[in-house]
């Protein structure tokens, strides 16, 4: 071979390196066909955790309120501004608050940081409650997803507690004495309540020991659970036949159609009145759908349709923390002083009902589907739960001033 040929072909390489590379990463070019549509939710390692067509009733953004989304888009701000942040933060009783002046002073773009990764930890409590909420109206916790339900049970009360934890961190006066009351409250609970203030304090009192604690908890072993937790919630989601959804009543009459993929065993017993049929798994990518006994198909594409409402609960999770970030700042009060409490001192807000309640006593401690008939009495029980808590919040708030008397916050 020539040089001069070599030479070419070498520069021919060169050219198209940089389209040989993104072809080797997106197998697909944006899909222009149903064909197309399916094979790249199928190929593509993120868009795969989608089915690839999903019932156009469980896109109704009314039904969910993208409310699961946003709180998992706000756990992935987290996770950004959290890695960031320790980039800064020393976990010691003598340098945490020099770190957040620091933040504030000298790094840049440090206090927005911190407001985003404040603002969204806030928000995450916040929504992941009311996507709880949501989950019960709608009846969604019921067979098949009740795991799902214990799961996000413990997903409730991993996002507290990895709120809880960062809530030390800046060791300011609020911090130090939210922790102490807060951790006083866990101390209430009966038989275990001190061993379990003792073995988060890893002391009698908030110090060193307790921050050192809450830091490892808060930046390693919480995220890692909840980031296992939500893994395991996608993916129930999934096998329980994707999100629950309001009743179709045409569809509801419709002949009762079981596909199965090739593969599945042949001699599975079949349900009285329903029609049997096999499908190869391509048969459901193939466009157009294959249609048996001309059954109304009420399903969409995941790509683009599901895409475009993901797209846009992103969007709006990341603008509002943006929007709250620029306009607010995260509180920061005086360095940390043992012999000076508040008064009244406060538990993080979302532990207010509890303080409220441990403060009587030492010894307590599309929207319409949301309220169906049948599920009058369970809700309104929820509701009323919910409602007492929600006062409870306010009251410990906005009306407890010095002894925890009633004070007027006008
Ligand atoms: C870190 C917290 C959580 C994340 C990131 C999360 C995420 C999600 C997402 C993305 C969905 C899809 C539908 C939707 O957006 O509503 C979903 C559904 C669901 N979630 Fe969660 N979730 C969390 C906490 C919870 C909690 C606290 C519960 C209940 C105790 C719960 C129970 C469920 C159930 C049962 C479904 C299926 C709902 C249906 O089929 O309609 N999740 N979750």
């Amino acid at each position: 071979m020539s040089d001069t040929t070599k030479e070419s072909g070498l520069l021919t390489a060169v050219r198209e390196f940089p389209a040989n590379v993104w072809s080797s990463i997106f197998r697909n070019p944006l899909p222009s066909n149903d064909l197309e549509r399916a094979s790249t939710s199928f190929t593509n390692f993120f868009l795969h955790v989608h089915p690839v067509k999903v019932n156009r009733n469980t896109l109704r953004p009314l039904y969910t309120l993208g409310l699961g989304l946003m709180s998992f888009f706000l756990f992935l701000i987290l996770v950004v501004t959290g890695v960031l942040l320790m980039f800064y933060y020393v976990p010691s009783t003598t340098q945490a608050y020099d770190r957040m002046l620091d933040l504030r002073g000298s790094v840049a773009f440090g206090i927005f940081l911190r407001n985003m990764h404040r603002w969204s930890a806030h928000g995450m409590v916040a929504i992941v409650f009311l996507h709880m909420c949501r989950v019960f109206f709608t009846g969604a916790y019921k067979k098949p997803r009740e795991f799902n339900w214990v799961l996000g049970v413990g997903l409730l009360l991993v996002t507290l507690f990895l709120s809880f934890t960062g809530y030390l961190l800046p060791w300011d006066q609020l911090a130090f004495w939210a922790i102490t009351v807060g951790t006083s409250i866990a101390g209430y609970a009966p038989l275990v309540g001190k061993q379990i203030q003792f073995l988060l304090l890893g002391d009698a009192t908030v110090g060193q020991e307790a921050l050192l604690r809450f830091y490892v908890l808060h930046v390693a072993v919480l995220p890692l659970v909840l980031t296992l937790l939500i893994a395991i919630h996608f993916w129930r989601i999934r096998k329980d036949g994707g999100l629950s959804r309001p009743e179709e009543p045409a569809r509801a009459q419709a002949v009762t159609l079981i596909v199965t993929t090739v593969g599945a065993p042949p001699s599975e017993p079949r349900p009285s009145g329903s029609v049997k049929k096999t499908y190869g798994l391509q048969g459901f990518v193939r466009g157009p759908f294959i249609r048996a006994g001309n059954v109304p198909d009420n399903s969409v594409f995941s790509w683009p349709n599901l895409l475009i409402a993901e797209l846009f609960v992103f969007v709006l999770t990341v603008a509002v923390i943006l929007v709250l970030s620029l306009l607010f700042n995260a509180p920061l009060e005086e360095p940390v002083n043992i012999m000076h409490p508040p008064n009244p001192a406060k538990a993080p807000w979302y532990f207010l009902g509890l303080q409220e309640m441990v403060s009587y006593s030492a010894f307590w401690g599309g929207v319409g589907v949301w309220f169906a008939r049948q599920r009058l009495l369970a809700n309104t029980i929820f509701l009323t739960l919910v409602v007492v808590n929600v006062i409870f919040i306010i009251i410990g708030t906005f009306f407890r001033g010095p002894n925890w008397q009633m004070v007027s916050p006008w």
